[in-house]
């Protein structure tokens, strides 16, 4: 079990999923994720996930995300020969966001209009592994289960980031966890994922990334006791925020460097005016 963890941890530090094709499952189903964010969701719920915990899909749109890791769990399951269960836990708010209007939705759908019916009826081969929660994560309580795969496309607030970070950062599993950060590879409105990542580099590991958009990281050391902070983002004085945020820009190059220092500017601005 051990070398078969390092074994596919050095795969995915090799990126291995690039060879894969994009998942079958996602169809043409309408996805704000690149073909190689799919391919990395598919590999880790199908190589990678050894169900000591489940997945986490925070942020699932249409179901581009969700699909992409049911794909890869339902051969994992297969090959194993274990049984369907909701292992992969979505969540979203299942509404039409203004910004989408005339990109994933017609112009003359109204902005807060409900998504779960698309959602539903996209995910519908594979709803006996997913257990769907519908509304603002940050105002769910997690069950306390601990997580494998934490896959986090939704935030897009430091208050989200903070949110995730408190409640459920506590239940990743040393040495053995995946955390993707679908928004670090972008040129702004996610500083705060720089400063998360880079406080607790200690615990953290860069894996690999997808060049553009997601990185995953190994959760390889425990937290020690009382390093959670509840509002790290929130309550953190600005000029550390912007020390983490150079240090989380040096450890890229070229473009995607700058891309997080573009991404620093943006969210000292943004602090700067209150958020
Ligand atoms: C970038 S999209 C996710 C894309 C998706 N992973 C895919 O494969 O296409 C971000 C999603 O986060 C959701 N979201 C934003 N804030 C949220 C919150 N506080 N609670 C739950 N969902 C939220 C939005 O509704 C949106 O669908």
């Amino acid at each position: 079990m051990f070398f078969r963890r390092r074994n596919r941890l050095q795969q995915l530090k090799d990126r291995a999923w690039l060879a894969r094709p994009v998942p079958a499952a996602c169809g043409d189903v309408q996805t704000m994720l690149i073909p190689d964010e799919l391919r990395l969701l598919d590999f880790l719920a199908d190589d990678y996930y050894q169900q000591d915990g489940v997945i986490v899909d925070a942020g699932c749109f249409l179901g581009g995300s969700t699909l992409a890791l049911a794909n890869g769990l339902t051969r994992n399951l297969s090959r194993r020969r274990r049984p369907a269960s909701k292992l992969i836990h979505s969540f979203d708010l299942f509404q039409v966001e203004d910004w989408t209007r005339g990109i994933y939705f017609p112009k003359d759908v109204e902005a807060g209009v409900g998504t779960r019916a698309i959602y539903d009826r996209n995910i519908a081969n594979y709803a006996p592994l997913i257990d769907i929660h519908e509304g603002d994560i940050t105002h769910s309580r997690w069950s306390g289960a601990p997580i494998e795969i934490l896959f986090i496309d939704v935030a897009k607030h430091w208050t989200v980031c903070d949110w995730i970070t408190e409640n459920l950062f506590p239940h990743l599993i040393p040495g053995k966890s995946i955390v993707v950060q679908q928004d670090y590879l972008y040129h702004y409105w996610n500083g705060w994922l720089h400063v998360t990542m880079e406080h607790y580099r200690d615990n953290f590991e860069i894996l690999c990334d997808t060049e553009y958009n997601s990185v995953a990281f190994l959760y390889k050391k425990r937290f020690e006791p009382g390093a959670i902070k509840p509002a790290l983002v929130g309550s953190m004085p600005i000029d550390d925020k912007a020390a983490l945020m150079d240090r989380a820009a040096a450890r890229f190059s070229g473009q995607k460097k700058e891309w997080l220092q573009s991404s620093k500017a943006h969210f000292i601005e943004m602090a700067s005016h209150g958020g």
